[in-house]
């Protein structure tokens, strides 16, 4: 009898495991992952980023009127689940052409080695998400 209720406590946590498991994997495909995002990456994007992104991510800033192609608008719910974080990282730094994109989305090769303040813009962006 005790053995039989050791082996289902065993099961049930193996059970249990798997469930977490599968929580973990799903929630870090949706976009309730949480992200930290440190004060410079908030003033990198209100100092670079806003100037063509807009500082409510619309793809409407100062400087977007006068890009023959026109910032990505962060809200578009069809445009957030169509990429991945890896492919916002890479644009960020390397910049538009290296994900085939234009060459008005500059690159930031300072933010290579800060890869939590380029986490911390990928945050941002993905919050402005059906805004
Ligand atoms: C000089 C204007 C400019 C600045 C500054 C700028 N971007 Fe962009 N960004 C663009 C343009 C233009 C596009 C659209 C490129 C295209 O569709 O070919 C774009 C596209 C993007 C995309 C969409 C990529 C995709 O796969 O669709 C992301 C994400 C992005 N920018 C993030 C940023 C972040 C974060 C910053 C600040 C660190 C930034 N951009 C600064 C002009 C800019």
């Amino acid at each position: 009898m005790k053995r039989s209720s050791r082996m289902a406590t065993r099961v049930s946590l193996a059970f249990g495991g798997a469930v977490s498991l599968v929580l973990v994997v799903v929630a870090g495909c949706k976009s309730q992952h949480e992200y930290v995002i440190p004060t410079a990456s908030r003033q990198i994007f209100s100092q670079r980023c806003s100037v063509c992104h807009g500082m409510e991510g619309k793809g409407d800033g100062p400087a977007a009127a006068a890009l023959a192609v026109k910032p990505r608008n962060y809200s578009d719910e069809r445009w957030q689940d169509s990429v991945d974080d890896l492919r916002i990282r890479t644009i960020i730094v390397n910049g538009g052409p290296s994900v085939g994109l234009s060459p008005l989305m500059v690159a930031n090769p300072d933010l290579k080695d800060k890869p939590d303040v380029v986490e911390g813009l990928v945050g941002l962006v993905r919050g402005f998400r059906g805004q």
